[in-house]
């Protein structure tokens, strides 16, 4: 079975709501993919989702305050088939742990799958204010709609 992972910096704001979007959508549309989530940074080990990202999400009809924060490792190159980065830092980290060529062509920005090549950042909405969160869950229900579509 195919297996996504979506990745940010500290696995609460970004990618819990990438993973649950996307969750969402792959069950509507009858696809068996397993999503998961994790973050570069060690911060938030353990936490559930935080709060803004949990109501946002809730909002929109999905479930992600159960999620627990990991961070990611170099066994994630084996475990999954794709994984997208949220932004262009965590990319680099990601791209930083790379063992060969096979672990790098696995890893893309999450917003390329929407213009290629552009190179866009999902913002970190974590120190803004309540719409950060609205406008990153727009971009990524785009780019999660995309992905889902590339699965069928
Ligand atoms: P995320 O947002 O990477 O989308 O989960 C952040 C969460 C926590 C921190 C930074 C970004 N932090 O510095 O603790």
């Amino acid at each position: 079975m195919t297996k996504i992972l979506m990745v940010c910096l500290g696995n609460i704001c970004r990618s819990p709501l990438a993973e649950g979007i996307l969750r969402k959508k792959l069950k509507e549309k009858g696809i068996s993919v397993v999503v998961d989530s994790a973050g570069t940074a060690p911060y938030h080990i353990g936490e559930n989702p935080d709060p803004r990202a949990i109501t946002t999400a809730q909002r929109h009809n999905i479930e992600i305050s159960h999620l627990v924060g990991r961070q990611f490792t170099v066994d994630d190159f084996d475990e999954f088939d794709s994984i997208y980065a949220m932004d262009v830092s965590n990319c680099d980290n990601i791209l930083s742990l790379a063992r060969n060529e096979d672990d790098k062509t696995k890893v893309e920005l999450l917003l390329n799958v929407m213009e290629p090549g552009s190179d866009r950042s999902v913002p970190d909405p974590w120190h803004g204010g309540g719409d950060g969160f609205e406008d990153v869950f727009y971009m990524l229900d785009e780019a999660c709609e995309k992905v889902a579509n590339s699965l069928k």
